[in-house]
């Protein structure tokens, strides 16, 4: 068993930016981060097109991105959240250059700013298109320089410990302890007691196989909560990020960024036509969803596999200047640029929904707390301004390392079961998970992507029951490991993404089903 003041889990921009203020601020208590696989690896590290903040007073100002995100959001943002993040943005921004990430400048040394789908200004800070990346790395060397940070990589949170772990104790409200951890080089499962727990887990993108996010994205923090019993709301509300590389079925898709379209890249069909104007008005850069589900309604009319991204008019040296990872990445699969269109196609890339948090990021559960992509903070309401979710990220973090500085929570004394894995067999089930995750990542693909309908939901969810009831009999009978916990936590996570999609009876934001009346697409006459 190990104890910490302040157990985090997951290392992205969200964990640790919490980490390195709870580390600065309070030098003699511990923090300890666990990851599941190397220290870097999450969504953050992919992220391209940079963090919306308001930093040009002149042409911009924070009521305009407060306009931008409650547009995005469809009516179901908080407004008190979005004006909250949207005013705290910069002073975070300044924080991060502080520790040591990197922005883009422009020949004055002003930060240059970008624009994405649905912003109505210039505003985004970028790094090349290797932002995320930039800002992983910065937040790496700070946290690796605090002594009162242990960062465990390779260490799989299974489960949150709460009253359920401790028959001794009786108590009305729940409250998480710790988390049950395991190594995953040794294979032994341990626990952390921890005075205050933070999920900093990320999103869900792998629930679909079809996805910009990396491997580690499979929803384990929002399915540890929904098992814990914590608050989970607006799951029906995912992100396709309509221009993802198509790399014909292969399932990882490298992501093009929207920013991409905010520099001048026209959306074609196969015919050579720019269809966006047919739909919106804004065109290539309207918000996500209406993309997606332009680029969707184009694929249905025509059976083609994918559409185009055409940068053929764009100047190619500034296009090199400032996407050089999409260059390079294009030209590894013989496609210039400068020459040939990019073929691409949507796929799930961010979850608007999550774990409920308060404004000081305080889940249903006492002494545990959530913020980034598993959190939900009403920010992103039916559809995320692009940009936006780095930005929560760290406002997130910040809020609840404030409400921590001035609540510190009271040193657990109680005495906690190990994990009791006492009869289970360590059986080679590889294959049989492997096959498992694709059905369900097909499953999702097919009935519950960017066009859904009531019928497919049902059959999704019938579907699900027998692939939820197959894995736990995996669960039971065998000694955990890393695939067999990722499959559970993403049949939970299908599972809530089914039955809240069932629940909406309407169109809204990014939501979008075939049965309800139709709110944003614009169809061609
Ligand atoms: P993550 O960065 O995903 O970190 C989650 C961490 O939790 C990882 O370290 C993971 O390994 C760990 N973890 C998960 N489960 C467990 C477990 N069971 N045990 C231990 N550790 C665990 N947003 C923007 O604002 N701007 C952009 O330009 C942008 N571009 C993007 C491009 C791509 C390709 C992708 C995929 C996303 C992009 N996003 C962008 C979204 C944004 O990157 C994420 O929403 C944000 O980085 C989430 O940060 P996070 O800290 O919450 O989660
Ligand atoms: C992108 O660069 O297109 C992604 C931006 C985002 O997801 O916010």
């Amino acid at each position: 068993m190990m104890e910490t003041n302040f157990l985090i889990i997951g290392s992205g921009a969200a964990g640790l930016t919490l980490a390195v203020k709870l580390a600065e601020k309070f030098p003699r208590k511990k923090i300890t981060v666990v990851t599941k696989a190397n220290e870097a690896e999450s969504n953050t590290k992919y992220a391209q097109g940079g963090v919306a903040a308001v930093f040009d007073l002149k042409e911009d100002s924070f009521q305009k991105h407060i306009e931008d995100t409650l547009i995005a959001g469809d009516g179901l943002c908080d407004k008190a959240i979005v004006k909250m993040v949207i005013r705290d943005g910069p002073k975070r921004l300044k924080e991060l250059m502080k520790w040591g990430a990197h922005f883009d400048t422009d020949t004055d040394g002003e930060l240059s700013l970008g624009r994405e789908g649905g912003h109505s200004e210039f505003r985004v800070i970028h790094h090349k298109d290797t932002t995320g990346n930039e800002i992983e790395r910065a937040l790496l060397e700070r946290a690796n320089q605090l002594q009162n940070i242990t960062l465990l990589s390779h260490h799989f949170a299974i489960d949150l410990i709460t009253e359920h772990h401790l028959p001794n104790i009786k108590s009305k409200e729940i409250s998480c302890c710790g988390a049950y951890v395991l190594d995953q080089i040794s294979g032994n499962i341990f626990t952390i007691k921890a005075d205050c727990t933070t999920l900093a887990s990320g999103g869900i993108g792998r629930v679909y196989g079809h996805t910009t996010n990396p491997e580690v994205a499979t929803g384990d923090g929002i399915a540890m909560a929904y098992r814990a019993k914590a608050c989970i709301k607006n799951m029906e509300f995912i992100q396709f990020h309509p221009t993802a590389f198509y790399d014909g079925n292969k399932g990882t898709s490298f992501l093009i960024s929207e920013a991409v379209r905010g520099f001048g890249a026209f959306l074609r069909n196969k015919k050579g036509e720019r269809f966006m104007l047919n739909y919106d008005k804004r065109g290539e850069l309207a918000s996500r969803d209406i993309v997606s589900r332009a680029i969707d309604s184009e694929m249905r009319k025509s059976n083609d596999d994918c559409v185009y991204l055409d940068c053929t008019h764009l100047d190619i040296e500034e296009f090199k200047q400032h996407f050089p990872n999409i260059y390079e990445t294009c030209l590894q699969q013989s496609l210039h640029v400068a020459k040939d269109w990019i073929p691409v196609v949507p796929a799930a890339h961010y979850l608007c929904g999550g774990i409920v948090v308060d404004k000081d990021g305080g889940t249903s559960i006492k002494n545990l707390f959530a913020c980034g992509e598993c959190s939900y903070t009403g920010l992103h309401g039916a559809n995320r301004l692009a940009s936006n979710s780095l930005l929560e990220a760290l406002v997130y973090a910040d809020r609840i390392y404030k409400y921590l500085s001035k609540h510190m929570p009271l040193h657990t004394t109680i005495t906690i079961p190990d994990w009791n894995d006492k009869g289970m067999v360590f059986l080679d089930n590889t294959e049989i998970i492997q096959q498992k995750t694709k059905e369900l990542q097909y499953l999702m693909r097919r009935f519950a992507g960017v066009v859904r309908s009531n019928n497919d939901l049902k059959k999704a969810s019938f579907q699900l029951k027998n692939l939820y009831t197959e894995t736990e009999v995996l669960y039971k009978k065998n000694k955990l490991n890393t695939s067999l916990s990722q499959l559970r936590n993403m049949v939970n996570v299908a599972h809530l993404i089914i039955q809240q999609s069932l629940i909406r009876k309407e169109n809204r934001g990014g939501y979008y089903n075939i049965d309800y009346k139709r709110k944003l697409i614009k169809e061609k006459a």
